[in-house]
């Protein structure tokens, strides 16, 4: 009982909201200037961000990799990366937005982290490969949380292509992840806890 009057408090409030918010519907029929709107498109300037700065970190950290294996799994991802902010720009076009970064704090503090364990490890060591595998995989992990979530978003907005090309990315960032995985296990963390 409590939780139904609690739900129908919410509805009327956020239903009040709504309707201070500049609702304007677009040919697709689309709400596009509501605040949820808005704050979709922000939070695609984040990643956009995100993705920007991470193009020019994963060529760093290939070179800094002593395994061959993970220097070409930086390199796949590099290329990766580059599609990613391409189809951001897609989901911009599409959304009649345009393509901006907005500082993203947490990637920031992630390559951050990612420097430091370059910093802290020698080269050459499998040590330094655990400590970047361990960096990378934040990233992944920011990225796929991020896609994930603005996927949705999108759907419950009505964007169904964007949504779908959204999904396209956090599959590639979670089969990343995975690769991630299997080069910390088939041969990096072995070698690491030897030397
Ligand atoms: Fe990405
Ligand atoms: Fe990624």
């Amino acid at each position: 009982m409590a939780t139904t009057e609690k739900s129908k408090a919410t509805t009327t409030k956020s239903a009040a909201k709504t309707k201070t918010a500049a609702n304007t519907k677009s040919k697709t029929g689309k709400m596009e200037n509501s605040e949820f709107h808005e704050f979709f498109v922000d939070e695609l300037k984040d990643i956009y961000w995100a993705e920007k700065h991470l193009v020019k970190a994963l060529p760093k950290m290939k070179k800094a990799a002593t395994s061959p294996e993970l220097a070409a799994a930086f390199e796949k991802h590099t290329q990766e990366t580059q599609t990613h902010i391409e189809t951001l720009e897609q989901v911009f076009s599409l959304l009649e937005e345009k393509a901006a970064a907005k500082k993203c704090d947490a990637m920031a503090g992630l390559l951050e982290e990612a420097d430091g364990i370059i910093e802290d490890t020698d080269a050459g060591t499998m040590i330094r490969d655990a400590g970047l595998i361990l960096a990378a995989q934040k990233v992944e992990h920011y990225e796929i949380a991020t896609y994930g979530t603005l996927k949705v978003f999108a759907e419950n907005m009505g964007h169904t292509e964007v949504a779908e090309l959204l999904g396209q990315t956090l599959e590639n960032e979670k089969a990343t992840d995975v690769a991630l995985t299997e080069c910390a296990v088939s041969f990096v963390n072995e070698a690491a806890s030897q030397e």
